[in-house]
């Protein structure tokens, strides 16, 4: 690849553009050209041939895309007495090393703290060490429901959407579900879900535990998918009562693609997100010995590889508005720190730095979806559903948020081939082939072959804009 920095054309004029990506191939989710993208100011001016500009990055041989919008992280999240192990550093260095140029985290509040507040303490530590652009989901929680009046004011201050547990700690009643649902669904929000039934969930483990079934092996097999399944067809049918579209979190099995499909017929407005666990990785991890079988431990579980067949399929079919990721990580120590029942151990794995090259490789390279797909998958339809307006299009007037991706290169996923700050992968060992080469921010390179060359706190809040 040549890379030249020119400062001005042959002319002896100023050139029009500060950066060029020359002759790549510009991969849109309606659209595959060969050509130039020429950024002025942060922004995309210009698409064409020819273009010249301060610098010319020629992408021949390249593909060029969006940068990828991941609306499902958590970036130093205190869940039970442990805080997930990605800051808002270490998770958006290695987010740009994965080609991801923006995310979605989450707030929650405190029970006699308004959502303005809790917004405001929670942007403080992503404005210090963010180095991609953010928005957040605000949570609503059982203790949240007398602060359904103050919706409309947070989709003001930039949260359009608001996440809704049916499972943990957090989860609402069915009752408290249609409240909820009413209150954000009013105000023209975007209600998301993490579906499971908890009640049947917690009757199982207790079941299990009782039985001495205590390894991870019945973590799977607390969680079926069938109660999987129920909850999100209950939550669907919530949401159509209480006149609400609804958003589903991390869909693992096609027991909820089944339901997805029936309430669609049915014509109510459901959108759904799987994540690449559910589509590279299989139960039977938790089978391993020890600590190795705790790591991979995350909810709604890893399933069977019939059922990751499956998804793949509905993957194909477009049942799929978006794949996040749901990255969570915890170290190997906090994993370890209670083996002696499975139901104590952290949930969550990391998944944000693999997310683009593995459904490109494991997608585009099996043929099960089109560059365009990926691109839609990915980029395009996480920035347009959740209103990140600026984002996940190669237009003008857009931000200039571009991966240079090179389709060719084969890697192995490793810990020390990772930013990720966990020290492990459930992905270890899994070939893929492609990888980001160039990430760019806002017409800022901020990863150019390997090299990170992002400054901690650079990243803007971006209001998610979902009303209307
Ligand atoms: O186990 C998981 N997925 N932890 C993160 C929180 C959630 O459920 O999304
Ligand atoms: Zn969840
Ligand atoms: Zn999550």
């Amino acid at each position: 690849m040549i890379d030249n920095n020119r400062k001005d054309n042959k002319f002896g004029s100023p050139l029009m553009f500060d950066l060029v990506i020359a002759n790549g191939k510009i991969i849109t989710s309606t659209s595959v050209t060969l050509g130039d993208i020429g950024i002025k100011d942060g922004k995309i001016a210009a698409l064409g041939q020819d273009l010249e500009g301060a610098r010319v990055i020629d992408a021949a041989g390249r593909l060029v895309t969006p940068g990828a919008v991941d609306t499902h992280v958590h970036l130093e999240m205190p869940i039970g007495k442990y805080t997930s192990t990605d800051d808002f550093y270490t998770g958006t260095r290695a987010a740009v090393y994965g080609g991801t140029t923006s995310i979605i985290d989450f707030v929650e509040s405190r029970q006699a703290q308004t959502f303005s507040d809790a917004l405001e303490e929670r942007r403080a530590p992503a404005a210090a060490r963010s180095v991609i652009d953010y928005g957040f989901h605000m949570t609503i929680g059982p203790d949240d429901l007398e602060k359904l009046e103050q919706i409309p004011e947070i989709m003001e201050a930039g949260c359009g959407s608001f996440k809704l547990y049916m499972a943990y700690g957090l989860h609402l009643r069915d009752d408290q579900l249609y409240k909820a649902l009413s209150a954000v669904g009013k105000a023209g929000g975007l209600p998301v879900v993490h579906a499971e039934n908890w009640d049947i969930i917690c009757a199982l483990i207790e079941e299990n535990i009782a039985k001495g079934n205590t390894s991870p092996h019945w973590h799977p097999r607390s969680r079926p998918e069938e109660f999987e399944a129920e909850a999100a067809g209950r939550v669907i049918q919530i949401a159509g009562q209480a006149g609400s579209r609804v958003h589903i979190f991390h869909v693992s099995c096609p027991q909820v693609v089944e339901e997805i499909s029936k309430a669609r017929a049915q014509g109510l407005p459901v959108t759904a997100e799987t994540c690449p666990q559910y589509l590279l990785l299989t139960q039977d991890l938790y089978d391993r010995e020890g600590v190795e079988g705790a790591l991979p431990i995350c909810s709604p579980p890893l399933r069977s590889d019939n059922s990751r067949r499956e998804l793949w399929q509905a993957v194909g079919s477009g049942l799929f508005d978006t794949i996040s990721t749901d990255h969570c990580p915890f170290c190997r120590e906090e994993k370890a720190a209670d083996l002696s029942a499975f139901n104590k151990i952290p949930g969550g794995i990391p998944s944000m730095e693999i997310r683009f090259s593995a459904m490109y490789s494991e997608g585009v390279g099996k043929e099960l979806i089109s560059e365009s797909e990926w691109v839609d998958l990915c980029c395009t339809t996480p920035a347009r559903l959740f209103g990140l307006k600026q984002k996940g299009e190669i237009a003008i007037g857009r931000d200039a948020d571009i991966i240079i991706f090179d389709p060719e290169k084969e890697w192995t996923v490793t810990p020390d081939e990772l930013q990720e700050s966990a020290g492990w992968t459930p992905y270890e060992g899994i070939k893929l082939k492609g990888r980001p080469e160039y990430t760019i921010s806002r017409g800022e390179i901020l990863l150019e072959k390997g090299e990170f060359k992002a400054e901690k706190g650079r990243g803007l809040f971006q209001k998610t804009e979902t009303k209307g």
